[in-house]
């Protein structure tokens, strides 16, 4: 009887520390130089001024506030699509549909939530992103907080980089996504 169970227990010690080995192995695997998918893509944003119904693809839904003058407040939900290359008319790989709004009084700086949706015969899934786009810095660093399809259980990094920007009417922004879970 005593036998048995020191026998259970050794055998669990073993399990412990395999388990704890393995626990150790897959944590260090990441390294944010070496993601395990990465995507470089741009995101086109028209914005809709009244009267370019047929080439807008966002439009402020909540009017800027009055404190500051930055657009403190305002609101744009975006169906934006998503290119290769730096082309607005490339055929689109992608849709990023979500929100940003503004929220710095002194500065322009916005929050972003949306969701790249994948819908080609190379890439079906989507992959959503989060987070603050400070404008004023060459590159910005977003969360990848999830995904589906062929992005199932993303997770990892989306850095912005204003690729140009002209007046209110349209801008381009570099999305580099690096993925550091891949299933
Ligand atoms: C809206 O945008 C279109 C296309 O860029 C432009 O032709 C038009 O003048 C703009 N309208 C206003 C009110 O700014
Ligand atoms: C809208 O886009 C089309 C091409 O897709 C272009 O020919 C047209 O000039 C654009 N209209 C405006 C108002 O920018
Ligand atoms: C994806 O593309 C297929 C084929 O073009 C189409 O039938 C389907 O409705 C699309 N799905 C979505 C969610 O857009």
């Amino acid at each position: 009887m005593k036998k048995r169970t020191n026998m259970k227990k050794s055998f669990c010690n073993v399990f412990f520390l395999v388990a704890f080995c393995f626990i150790l192995s897959h944590a260090r695997k990441i390294k944010p130089e070496k993601p395990c998918k990465h995507l470089t893509v741009f995101y086109h944003d028209i914005i809709f001024n009244g009267t370019n119904t047929a080439n807008a693809t966002s439009a402020a839904t909540a009017n800027p506030t009055q404190l500051g003058n930055t657009n403190f407040g305002m609101l744009v939900v975006f169906d934006d699509p998503i290119t290769k290359d730096r082309l607005l008319l490339s055929p689109p790989i992608a849709r990023a549909q979500g929100f940003y709004f503004y929220d710095m009084k002194d500065t322009y700086n916005a929050w972003f939530a949306y969701t790249l949706i994948f819908n080609s015969t190379e890439h079906k899934g989507t992959i959503n992103i989060m987070g603050a786009d400070m404008m004023m810095e060459e590159t910005r660093d977003l969360s990848v907080v999830g995904g589906t399809g062929d992005f199932f259980m993303a997770r990892g990094v989306a850095t912005f980089r204003t690729d140009t920007q002209q007046g209110t009417a349209y801008f381009r922004l570099q999305m580099d996504i690096k993925l550091y879970e891949c299933y």
